[in-house]
C-alpha cells in the first residue's frame, strides 16, 4: 500500500519552506482547508466540456458526480480544463489537436500537485488524446467515458427507420443530393439527428474508442456503454471517483494494467465491433506510449480471425443505445470470451476473466453469437503493395462486395477543393468504374489527416442510382461513415509516397481477399515521375501547425510526435 507521504502532491504540501507555505496559502484561497490538502491525496479530474462540444455537454455535472465519489472515499478532486474538441466544429480536423490535447493532459498533470486523474472525454479525438497524455503521466488513471447520444425515428415514405448521428448524415444528404429527399425534410433532420449530449451513437470512432480503452482496463467495466442520459452514467461517475482514490494507495498505475495482451484484447474488440478505421491509428499510437511495439500486421491479423458480431451501424442496422440494453461491451467481450487474455489486469484491480463472470448478452440480435455474425467481412483489412509499401486500411464490413476485387482507372485530385468542385460537374469524366483518388490529404499534407477519405461520389452518378465507387486517399474516414473507401495509404503523398506519382488514366487494383493494392504502372515510369516530383510547399511557417508538420509521424506509426513515444519519463518539475 502506497502512503500519503509518499505522493506526488506532498513535494507541493509538506515542503517546509516559503515554497510550501505559499502552496498551502494558495489552496486556502480556492477555499479547501489546511487539512484537505494535507491529510488528503489530490486528484485531477480533467475536463473536456465547453460549450463548443456539444458530445460533452454534460460532463460539467459528471465531474460534480465524480468529486462526490472522491470525497467520499477520502480524497481532493480538482478539476482541471482541457481542450474540448468537439469533433464536428473544429476546423480544420481535430486530428491536428489530439497530439495537443495529449500535450496538454500530460504537461498539466506534471506541472500541477496531482496524485492522480479522471479523465472525462469520449468524442473522437479526446479519448486517445487525454489517454495519451496520462499514460505518459503514468499516474493512477481512470478514464470516465461521455457515454453515447439517445436514438431517434424517422419516417420516409410511410417506413420507420431507426436514426443517428453520423452515417445517417451522409445518407440523408446523399439523398437530397439525389433528389429524392426535400429541403423541407433535411431542415427538419438537423434538429432531430443529434437528441441528446452524449457521443455518436453508431458505431463511429467515438464508441469504438471508448469500448477499446473499456476492453484495455481503464475504465469501470462496461461503463463505455452507459447511455450518456441513463442516470446509471451519474452513478457509474461516482464510482469512477471512489475508484480512483482506492487506485492511489494500490499504485495501480497505467504501466500496470497496459500490455500487449491487453492491447490484442483491445483490438479484437474492435473487430467484434465493426469498429472504425480511425481506431487502428490511436491504437497504435497509444501502444507507442505505453512501449508496445502494436503494428498494422497485427491488426490484419486479428481482425482476419474476428467476425463482425454487432449489429449497429454502420455495419448493421441498430444504435448504441440497442447495444447497452442487449448487455454492451461486457455482453460482447462474453461472447468473444475464447478469443481474449483473461488475465489482464483492470482499473478494478481484479482480472478481465472476472470482470467477465456475470456478462451475458440479453439479445441475441444486437451482439450476435460467433456462429451468426452481423458481417462475416471483418472490419479492417491492412493493404499493401506499390501504391501503399507501409499499409492502408479498408473496412470490408462498410465496403460493397462487387468492388472488394476491383481494377479501374483512376481520376486524381491533387487537394480537397479541386476534389469537391470536379464532384458537382455534371460533365465529369467517370463512371462507377473509376477509381476516385484524393492526396496531400494525410497527417503532413493536408495536414492533419482530415475525414477526407470518404470522397463524395460525382453528382451526375449519384442521379444514375449510384452509391459506391472505390476511392483512395491518405485521409481518414468518419468512423460512422460506409463505402468502399481505401484510407490511410502511407507514407502519405506530401512525403514522396507512391500516392504522389499516380496520374490520372492510371489502372489501380485492388484485391482485398490478397490484402492487395497497386497501380499498374512499371518501376521505370515510377521512378521517371519520382524525379520530377516536387514536395508541396509548407503553407504554414509558425506554431503548432509547423511543429506538428515537422514531427508528426505516419498513419500506419499512429500520427503522433516523435519526441513524444515511448516510456522515458520527462524529468518531474524542480519545485523550488
Ligand atoms: Fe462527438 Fe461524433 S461528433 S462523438
Amino acid at each position: 500500500m502506497k502512503q500519503l507521504s509518499e505522493l506526488r502532491s506532498r513535494r507541493w504540501f509538506d515542503d517546509v519552506g516559503m515554497r510550501g507555505f505559499a502552496h498551502r496559502q494558495r489552496m486556502q484561497q480556492y477555499g479547501a482547508r489546511r487539512e484537505d490538502v494535507m491529510e488528503r491525496p489530490m486528484v485531477a479530474i480533467i475536463n473536456t466540456w465547453s460549450d463548443l462540444s456539444p458530445c460533452h455537454a454534460h460532463l460539467r455535472e459528471r465531474a460534480e458526480s465524480v468529486k462526490r465519489g472522491i470525497l467520499m472515499a477520502g480524497g481532493f478532486p480538482v478539476e482541471l480544463p482541457a481542450m474540448s474538441l468537439g469533433e464536428v466544429l473544429v476546423k480544420p480536423t481535430t486530428m491536428l489537436y489530439r497530439n495537443f490535447l495529449a500535450m496538454e493532459v500530460e504537461e498539466l498533470l506534471r506541472s500541477l500537485p496531482c496524485d492522480a486523474v479522471v479523465l472525462l472525454a469520449g468524442c473522437d479525438k479526446t479519448t486517445p488524446g487525454t489517454l495519451m497524455g496520462a499514460i505518459s503521466m503514468d499516474i493512477p488513471t481512470l478514464f470516465c467515458p461521455a457515454g453515447p447520444m439517445l436514438n431517434d425515428r424517422h419516417v420516409q415514405n410511410g417506413v420507420t427507420r431507426c436514426i443517428g448521428a453520423g452515417t445517417h448524415t451522409r445518407m440523408f444528404w446523399d439523398d437530397h443530393q439525389a433528389g429524392t429527399l426535400s429541403a423541407a425534410a433535411l431542415i427538419e433532420l438537423e434538429a432531430r439527428m443529434t437528441r441528446s449530449p452524449g457521443t455518436c451513437n453508431t458505431m463511429g470512432t467515438a464508441s469504438t474508442l471508448t469500448s477499446m480503452v473499456d476492453a484495455l482496463g481503464l475504465c469501470l467495466p462496461g461503463a463505455s456503454s452507459i447511455p450518456a442520459m441513463d442516470s446509471a452514467h451519474t452513478r457509474m461517475a461516482t464510482s469512477c471517483g471512489k475508484r480512483i482514490v482506492q487506485m492511489i494507495w494500490e499504485d495501480l498505475k497505467p504501466s500496470r494494467i497496459l500490455t500487449r495482451g491487453s492491447f490484442q484484447n483491445a483490438v479484437a474488440v474492435q473487430m467484434a465491433l465493426g469498429g472504425s478505421t480511425n481506431a487502428a491509428i490511436h491504437v497504435i499510437a497509444l501502444a507507442r506510449r505505453a512501449g508496445i511495439a502494436l503494428t498494422l500486421a497485427d491488426l490484419d491479423a486479428i481482425g482476419r480471425d474476428m467476425a463482425v458480431l454487432v449489429n449497429v451501424f454502420p455495419t448493421g442496422e441498430r444504435l448504441m443505445e440497442d447495444f447497452y440494453y442487449a448487455g454492451g461491451l461486457l455482453g460482447l467481450m462474453k461472447t468473444i470470451e475464447s478469443r481474449l487474455s483473461l488475465d489482464e489486469l483492470s482499473v478494478t484491480g481484479t482480472t478481465l476473466r472476472a470482470n467477465l463472470a456475470l456478462a451475458q448478452v440479453q439479445d441475441a440480435e444486437v451482439i450476435r453469437p460467433l456462429h451468426n455474425p452481423a458481417s462475416a467481412k471483418g472490419a479492417l483489412a491492412v493493404l499493401y503493395g506499390n501504391l501503399a509499401p507501409d499499409g492502408a486500411v479498408l473496412k470490408p464490413s462498410a465496403a460493397t462486395d462487387r468492388l472488394m476485387t476491383h481494377t479501374g482507372r483512376a481520376l486524381v485530385f491533387d487537394s480537397q477543393a479541386d476534389m469537391l468542385k470536379a464532384m458537382a460537374d455534371e460533365t465529369l469524366d467517370c463512371d462507377e468504374n473509376t477509381v476516385l483518388v484524393l492526396r496531400n490529404a494525410g497527417p503532413v499534407g493536408a495536414p492533419g489527416m482530415p475525414e477526407w477519405g470518404n470522397l463524395p461520389i460525382p453528382a451526375k452518378l449519384l442521379k444514375l442510382g449510384v452509391r459506391d465507387m472505390l476511392r483512395l486517399s491518405d485521409a481518414r474516414m468518419s468512423g460512422t461513415h460506409y463505402g468502399t473507401c481505401v484510407l490511410h495509404i502511407a507514407p502519405e503523398a506530401a512525403v514522396g509516397g507512391p500516392l504522389a506519382l499516380v496520374q490520372t488514366g492510371d489502372l489501380i487494383e485492388l484485391d482485398v481477399a490478397k490484402r492487395l493494392l497497386q497501380v499498374h504502372v512499371s518501376d521505370d515510369e515510377l521512378e521517371r515521375r519520382r524525379a520530377l516530383w516536387r514536395a508541396p510547399a509548407q503553407s504554414v511557417q509558425r506554431g503548432f501547425t509547423r511543429l506538428y508538420q515537422d514531427h508528426v509521424t505516419q498513419a500506419n506509426e499512429g500520427c503522433d510526435f516523435d519526441f513524444l513515444e515511448g516510456t522515458a519519463a520527462t524529468p518531474e518539475p524542480d519545485i523550488f
